[in-house]
């Protein structure tokens, strides 16, 4: 039985969804890091701070605490900003944010110790790559930049947030651009992982697919 898995991919791959139901069913921790980064770029958002000024960032870095709840509630500084995380103004700031080396220096060590605290799936950017280079099982679960878009519209759709597909498709395709020429732990494929390509297979039979890697 393998105990640390780490999933990487773009954004709107379906990694989330995927990685909390896998946890669930293996009973183990289910990290997303990507809503740690959402997290402090609200933060940051809420302070006016010009993501620019490195020095202000590094300074206002130690006020931030973040919490993940076992069921993906997300705490900042005790309030829950599960929602506030995920609306197109994070969408377009998190990645600028999530490329400064401040920010990724900060969160490392906490995911870090987070995915090794018990047997857990660790979803992100750098996962099989810098946060868990010796994990059990590495998965790059992609998809089409449409197909991406499309579920991510849906996603927004279904949680009353109304915006145009287009604008969706540029957030997605601008956001896979940054994070993957950025030089702080650019978004690739691990070594050693496992590429699966969701465009055209369900949610269901994804986390079937990882499960029985994870037995085996
Ligand atoms: O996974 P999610 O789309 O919520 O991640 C939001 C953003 O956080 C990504 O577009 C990326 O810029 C950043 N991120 C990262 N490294 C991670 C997880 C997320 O840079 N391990």
């Amino acid at each position: 039985m393998k105990k640390t898995i780490a999933i990487d991919g773009p954004a709107g791959a379906g990694k989330s969804t995927v990685a909390s139901e896998l946890a669930a069913r293996l009973g183990y921790l289910y990290v997303d890091t990507g809503a740690m980064y959402r997290a402090v770029t609200l933060f940051l958002i809420l302070k006016g701070v010009d993501i620019q000024n490195r020095k202000l960032v590094q300074e206002l870095l130690d006020e931030v605490e973040i919490e993940l709840t076992e069921e993906g509630r997300v705490f900042l500084n005790g309030k829950e900003v599960t929602r506030e995380i995920r609306t197109p103004l994070v969408d377009q700031m998190v990645s600028p944010v999530a490329a400064l080396k401040e920010v990724r220096r900060f969160l490392r060590t906490k995911q870090r110790n987070l995915a090794l605290s018990r047997p857990s799936v660790t979803e992100g950017r750098d996962i099989g790559t810098v946060i868990l280079p010796d994990a059990d099982l590495k998965i790059f679960l992609t998809a089409s930049p449409e197909i991406r878009a499309r579920r991510r519209w849906l996603q927004l759709k279904e949680r009353g947030q109304k915006i145009d597909y287009k604008l969706v498709l540029r957030n997605i395709l601008e956001r896979d651009y940054i994070d993957s020429n950025r030089s702080e732990a650019p978004l690739k494929m691990p070594e050693g992982a496992l590429l699966i390509d969701s465009s055209f297979l369900s949610k269901e039979q994804v986390v079937d697919l990882i499960y029985n890697l994870v037995r085996q």
